[in-house]
């Protein structure tokens, strides 16, 4: 069979599946079956979801949950999650509860700045091309008057432009460097914009002064090391009470190494912001945000001093434990899938309609509290005593237990450790 296929893209969805179907599976009705049954029976949302993208064949579930009790700069919220692991729900609600009677997570954000470059590549006198862009610098701003108008009107719009010299990194190349302020909107579509006009303005103006500059590409950047949230909890050490662990100070100084081991050690920095990141994300993706955009930006930001580093950190001062994290979010509470898709919109109203800068303090409590929940569980009883405990249900569903073997898995295993081999074992010896 040859794997290969023209216009796939112009064939019905009914083509398509039936082309998938017959392509790559042995019994093509199965394959047909599990993709139909995966599809909304409301025709027009379905419809809404093929729509997204290109070529939807179906749609791919992914659970939808909520971690309530989150008590953050003194107001409880309860916080959307989307995400398939099991434990990263049941962490983030017990490390909210957790800190609820501690003081809560206070969050604040340092700063909302957006950027975009026009890459471009000059072949002259560095000195002429700086007084070519000073002189015009202001017409950056008056080509875009149309494209910056709403934004301007909400605060927001193109806050500078710069010329930068970068023939240290590559021959010739020169950068035009713009900040931007989006407000509630995550900007891309905006700042792209501007960035074109830009582009296009540049070339116009430099064919009228004999400069000759090539535009390679004009892009907004997913690193914003200027748009930065703060997340923190800090209370008294001995308020940190822990069931295998007498003396609240041990806990709290196996904490603080544990954060310090992932400050200086990247094979754990990686698993310590990975574990960041599943609250991140799932808020993030259940607020139809840009999850890769966040996902590159921050990682860029956990190497900026050089080598990659830990998002969040810890301390004890004065008998007061402090653990926060710093991480660029570039969020947006309007625009793109916020307004589209229906579950986004009750995330959202679950949220009680943050801004873009609220929901920047509420991603970034969400990374911290997952954070807390994995280090709290590393440094005293593992972890996998919780992921086993949430993953029972996986195996089981994997089994297809009928209420009956259910009931007996659960209760025999909430007396014996839980292992995959353990529980496949149990459910075979039942099934004798
Ligand atoms: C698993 O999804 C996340 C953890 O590995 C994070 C960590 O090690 O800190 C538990």
């Amino acid at each position: 069979m040859n794997n290969a296929v023209a216009g796939f893209s112009k064939l019905s969805k009914k083509e398509k599946i039936n082309w998938i179907a017959n392509e790559y599976f042995s019994t093509p009705e199965e394959a047909l079956n599990i993709i139909r049954n995966y599809w909304n029976t409301d025709e027009k949302l379905q419809q809404l979801h093929d729509e997204f993208i290109e070529n939807t064949i179906t749609n791919l579930y992914i659970p939808l949950g909520v971690a309530p009790n989150f008590m953050i700069n003194g107001k409880y919220k309860t916080i959307p999650m989307a995400i398939e692991e099991s434990s990263v729900v049941a962490a983030a609600s017990k490390s909210a509860k957790y800190w609820a009677t501690r003081g809560g997570f206070k969050a604040t954000v340092i700063d909302t700045e957006k950027i975009g470059q026009v890459h471009f590549t000059f072949n002259g006198d560095a000195e002429k091309l700086n007084a070519f862009f000073n002189k015009i610098k202001p017409k950056f701003f008056s080509d875009t008057q149309n494209i910056t108008k709403n934004m301007q009107q909400r605060g927001g719009g193109i806050l500078d432009i710069y010329l930068k010299d970068k023939r240290d990194l590559l021959d010739n190349y020169f950068q035009l460097h713009a900040t931007f302020e989006t407000k509630d909107s995550m900007g891309a579509n905006f700042i792209n914009s501007c960035l074109e006009q830009f582009a296009t303005t540049l070339k116009d103006e430099a064919q009228n002064a004999n400069l000759e500059i090539e535009v390679i590409m004009s892009i907004l950047s997913n690193y914003v090391p200027n748009c930065i949230v703060r997340a923190e909890v800090s209370c008294p050490i001995e308020d940190l009470t822990e069931k295998h662990i007498p003396n609240p100070r041990d806990f709290a100084e196996r904490f603080v190494q544990a954060v310090q081991i992932a400050e200086v050690e990247p094979f754990r920095a990686v698993t310590h912001n990975k574990g960041i990141m599943n609250g991140v994300d799932a808020v993030v993706l259940a607020t139809g945000n840009d999850f890769r955009a966040v996902e590159a930006g921050v990682h860029a930001y956990a190497s900026k001093n050089g080598q990659y580093a830990s998002l969040s950190h810890a301390k004890i001062e004065n008998g007061i434990f402090t653990f926060w994290l710093e991480i660029p979010l570039a969020l947006g509470t309007v625009g793109g899938l916020t307004s589209l898709h229906p579950l986004v919109k009750l995330c959202l109203e679950i949220l009680q309609k943050p801004s873009a800068k609220e929901l920047m303090e509420i991603v970034a409590v969400a990374g911290l509290a997952q954070n807390f929940a994995a280090l709290r569980s590393l440094t005293t009883t593992g972890i996998q005593e919780g992921h086993m405990k949430m993953h029972l249900n996986n195996i089981i569903n994997q089994f297809e237990a009928n209420e009956e073997e259910r009931h007996l898995i659960k209760t025999h295993f909430k007396k014996t450790a839980i292992s995959h081999n353990a529980v496949v074992e149990f459910i075979e010896n039942l099934r004798k």
